[in-house]
Parts: C-alpha cells; sequence; structure tokens
C-alpha cells in the first residue's frame, strides 16, 4: 500500500506545486518511486484540442515521471476559477467515487504518493457538497501545509493548523516558501508558529530553490 501525505496551504498561489516538484523530486533522487496526484485542477491552457494540467506537467517534469499529466489528475477545467465554479460553468461536476479510484489508481503505480489540493483546505469543489477538506479526509491522507513566509503568515498558518485539528486532520508539518535566511520577522515567523501549535516548520524555501533542505529519510518519515 503506498504511503501518502496531501500537500494543501495558507491560499492560492503559495507556492503548492513548485514545492511538491522538489519534494517529489528528493524522494525519487534517494531511490523511492514517488508519485503525484491532483483532484481537480482550474485554469488550465489549451493546446489544439488538448488541455494542459500546468501542475502536473510541471511536477512530471521537475521529478522525471514517466506518466502522462492528464493520468495524474481527475478534473481538469479550463475556465481559471475556483474547482466548484469552473465544474459548474463547464458542466463537470466533481465526484468523490471518481476521485477515490483515480487516487487508489496512482497508489497502485507509487509507493509515495504526493496529493496536492487546489487553493487552501477549505476550497469549495462542489457547491454545499465537498470542501478540499472532504477530500484530504475521504483520501485518508495526513496534511503538510505551505505557507508564505511573509508579513501575516502566523494568522493564516495557525488558522488553517488549527482548523485541521479541529475536522481531524494528522498535520505533519509546515513549509514556509519565499524564505529569506537572517531576516528577523520570518525566523520569528517559523519560530512562533512552531511554538505556538508545536507543529514543526520541515523546510524553508528560498526564491528559486532548486532543492530543500530535508533529508530524505525525514521527509519519507511524513508519509502515511
Ligand atoms: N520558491 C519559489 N521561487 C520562485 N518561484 C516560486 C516559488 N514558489 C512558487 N513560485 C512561483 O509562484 C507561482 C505560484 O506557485 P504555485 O503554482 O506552486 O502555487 P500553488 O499553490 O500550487 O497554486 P494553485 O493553488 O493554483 O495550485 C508559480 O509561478 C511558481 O513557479
Ligand atoms: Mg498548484
Amino acid at each position: 500500500m503506498a504511503k501518502k501525505l496531501f500537500i494543501t496551504a495558507t491560499g492560492t498561489d503559495v507556492g503548492k506545486t513548485y514545492l511538491t516538484a522538489l519534494l517529489v523530486k528528493k524522494l525519487r533522487q534517494a531511490g523511492r518511486n514517488a508519485g503525484y496526484y491532483k483532484a481537480a485542477l482550474s485554469g488550465a491552457k489549451r493546446r489544439g484540442t488538448r488541455l494542459i494540467p500546468g501542475d502536473a506537467e510541471y511536477v512530471k517534469r521537475q521529478a522525471g515521471l514517466e506518466h502522462a499529466a492528464e493520468e495524474l489528475v481527475s478534473y481538469i477545467y479550463e475556465t481559471a476559477v475556483s474547482p466548484h465554479l469552473a465544474a459548474e460553468l463547464e458542466e463537470n461536476p466533481v465526484e468523490l467515487s471518481k476521485v477515490k479510484e483515480d487516487f487508489q489508481r496512482i497508489c497502485g503505480i507509487f509507493d509515495y504518493v504526493t496529493a496536492e489540493g487546489s487553493g487552501g483546505i477549505l476550497c469549495p469543489v462542489r457547491r454545499n457538497l465537498l470542501m478540499m477538506e472532504d477530500i484530504i479526509k475521504a483520501l485518508d491522507c495526513p496534511i503538510l501545509i505551505v505557507a508564505p513566509a511573509e508579513l501575516g503568515t502566523i494568522n493564516h498558518t495557525i488558522l488553517t493548523i488549527e482548523y485541521a485539528r479541529s475536522r481531524e486532520m494528522e498535520v505533519k508539518g509546515v513549509i514556509l516558501n519565499w524564505f529569506h535566511k537572517g531576516n528577523a520577522m520570518e525566523e520569528d515567523n517559523l519560530r512562533f508558529i512552531e511554538e505556538y501549535t508545536g507543529v514543526p516548520v520541515i523546510a524553508c524555501a528560498e526564491e528559486n530553490a532548486r532543492d530543500l533542505e530535508i533529508e530524505p529519510e525525514r521527509l519519507a518519515a511524513l508519509y502515511r
């Protein structure tokens, strides 16, 4: 049975895909059969008749996955809005049963599956029916939270951690993105989040980081 980890974030565009690619690459370079999955992607670019799932394409390229990007994503929407609205506009609603089936298939291919969410933990997936948290629970994954290192992140990160805990999700750690080593405020953000929540900041990524400072064994141990 594959080990799983779900990458969520304090918001959209904070670096889930960028960092997921580094995580999957690190595991693969350490000889682990690591792969990727995303339930719903909106804002896909059209190339001829093909809709390109950009996140999966990026992770595939960076981490050297052999599977077609389309095989790693259940729902691909062209409209660049939240998945619930894109699905309504394109009349193709997310079915949890398909998400579970596809995820099981991916878990049959890889030993370590990194699932990327859309937006944050309360990103709507299907109006009045499905939020990102429901997908996380249905796939039975522990979570890793990506947060920008900037001003305001203490509030956003603690809100996400406390919400996840209140819904009985297992929070494995935080990654701070766009981190500036030696910046007093950002270093304090890191310390504050750890001390207040007890959740470890497992890595910090600087701008254009090509690697994450974390041992592959410690990273692999986050997967469940
Ligand atoms: N550490 C970094 N250095 C340089 N560029 C970065 C870094 N982190 C993220 N980016 C860039 O910022 C943009 C947003 O990042 P990314 O696509 O990973 O966000 P996301 O959280 O996956 O967004 P979504 O919610 O749409 O899936 C991308 O253009 C990405 O290449
Ligand atoms: Mg992404």
